[in-house]
């Protein structure tokens, strides 16, 4: 994406954000409450339209060949729109049928059993955990087996444990070729599972690396008896923290 302007009535929130995710890989957008990272994965799954700037998604441009976009996605919101009637098997079969795929009894042991609720599948999800919910949400929207994945906070609002699992699920993910988009407000989500990090702050990319790259951002460790390394916590602080001090000074070092 490239150059993605978006504002909402007086609020800018989106300054000029570019973005380019490779194939395969997991890219973290990492910001805080309010930086405008629901703003752009609703612009990418075409949900909403950016003032300017231009975006493609599996080659496809967001605007012109959106419906070619919304084939290409899958898109997992903060809050699980599972069925919580339905047994964790009978949403998966459900939403199957609805794509018109062959056999969704096979597609939905299949995702079960790839997220660790085989045992679970045949309950009510008014049954599950927090985590439970949120994996079978990511295994519905891999139904149709999209190349390229939004989860948008995937683990906003769930329990260190549910953390973990759905961490897992997202691993497995890609290494299975799907390409992860992901927001998180979290910065050791983004360190756990991100092969790149983009900083999303005051409506612009700050940083954009590996972590080993925005690690090389700060000034290098102090030789302490241990090595103290910096962490992703460091970079983020001091970068936000530099950014709002650059902007009060006119670029004073701090
Ligand atoms: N439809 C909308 N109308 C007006 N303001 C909005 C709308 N959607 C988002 N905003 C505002 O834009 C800013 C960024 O929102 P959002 O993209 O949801 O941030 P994030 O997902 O990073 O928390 C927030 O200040 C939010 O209140
Ligand atoms: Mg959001």
């Amino acid at each position: 994406m490239q150059g993605l302007e978006k504002s909402f009535k007086q609020l800018k929130v989106l300054r000029g954000v570019d973005i380019d995710v490779a194939r395969g890989s997991i890219f973290a957008l990492l910001g805080s409450n309010g930086a405008g990272k629901t703003t752009v994965v609703k612009i990418l799954s075409t949900l909403l339209k950016a003032d300017t700037g231009t975006a493609r998604v599996n080659g496809f441009d967001v605007v012109t060949q959106a419906a070619d976009v919304r084939e290409s996605i899958s898109l997992t919101g903060q809050f699980a729109a599972v069925d919580e009637i339905l047994s964790g098997r009978e949403n998966l079969v459900l939403v199957a049928r609805l794509r018109h795929l062959e056999d969704p009894g096979t597609i939905a042991d299949d995702l079960l059993r790839r997220f660790s609720l085989t045992e679970a599948g045949s309950r009510r999800v008014a049954t599950y955990s927090g985590g439970m919910r949120r994996r079978l949400d990511i295994a519905m929207s891999l139904i149709g087996s999209p190349p390229v994945v939004f989860l948008d906070e995937p683990t906003t609002g769930l329990d260190p444990e549910a953390r973990l699992e759905v961490w897992q699920a997202v691993k497995e993910l890609a290494q299975g070729g799907t390409t992860v988009l992901l927001t998180t407000q979290y910065l050791d989500e983004a360190e756990q599972l991100a092969d790149r990090i983009a900083i999303l702050h005051e409506g612009r990319i700050i940083v954009n690396g590996t972590l080993d790259e925005l690690k090389q951002l700060l000034p290098p460790a102090e030789v302490e008896y241990v090595e103290k390394q910096p962490t992703l916590e460091d970079v983020f602080l001091t970068l936000v923290g530099a950014r709002t001090d650059s902007a009060r000074t006119d670029g004073e070092q701090r």
